[in-house]
């Protein structure tokens, strides 16, 4: 469960972070991030965290209580307001309420670049993160920012990337529609939000492993990371 952190401020690493197992995949939108990071939770027995809901969760709760994702300060507030439980199973429940359908609607995947792109927000979404990993001794996280960010110290560092027509072809699979063209559109347009914003841009950090997913199944790609990660 994520509270509002108490100090929102405090978001150095401590010391007993090398003692934490992390990995972290980032990559843009399509590019396999989310089945793979579960299946290398699942191989390492990790936890997995998809801190892209938390975004998605925050701003479900903005258009809920009627408010302008693009309101800095409201959005700042909301951040550290809101309550977001994401279950083992992918359930994710903001303010008590299951919203694992309604963060991934339309009116959420539109809005969410605007409010991902608030410093106060990713400060304190950074936060939760790095609690709910040190609770844990560590974890899988995908995101945008895991490597660059969260944990640049991570075990394992990965950046996914794909054809935007595998990507789009994905993601219409995902959301069950036949309109590929739409969706990749929509797809290059957060795409260029999340990578041109000022904090904390979609980038791939100097030292992550980069793969291209195109043409991989997600057992190759699996066992390549695990290569990775033990060599
Ligand atoms: O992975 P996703 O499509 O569910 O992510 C939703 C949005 O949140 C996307 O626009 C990028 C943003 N995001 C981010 O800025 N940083 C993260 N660590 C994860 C997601």
């Amino acid at each position: 469960m994520f509270g509002g952190s108490p100090d929102h401020e405090e978001v150095r690493l401590s010391a007993s972070d090398s003692e934490l197992t992390v990995i972290a995949i980032d990559g843009p939108a399509g590019s396999g991030k989310s089945t793979v990071a579960r299946r290398l939770a699942q191989a390492l027995d990790l936890e997995y965290l998809d801190t892209g809901a938390m975004y998605r969760s925050v701003t479900h709760a903005a258009l809920s209580r009627h408010l302008d994702p693009a309101d800095h300060d409201a959005m700042a507030r909301l951040a550290r307001e809101v309550s977001i439980e994401i279950e083992a199973d992918g359930t994710v429940v903001v303010d008590g309420i299951d919203a694992t359908n309604a963060i991934r609607g339309s009116e959420v995947s539109q809005a969410v670049s605007v409010v991902a792109a608030n410093p106060d927000v990713r400060a304190e979404l950074v936060a939760r993160q790095r609690e709910w990993t040190r609770k844990r001794g560590g974890g899988v996280l995908e995101g945008r920012d895991i490597g660059t960010v969260v944990f640049p110290h991570a075990n394992l560092k990965v950046y996914l990337t794909a054809s935007t027509e595998a990507r789009a072809a994905r993601r219409a699979r995902d959301e069950n529609t036949a309109d590929e063209s739409k969706v990749a559109d929509a797809l290059t347009r957060r795409d260029q939000l999340d990578s041109q914003r000022r904090a904390d841009p979609l980038r791939q950090a100097d030292d992550a492993v980069l793969l291209d997913t195109t043409d991989l199944s997600i057992d190759e790609v699996v066992a390549a990371l695990l290569g990775a990660l033990r060599a």
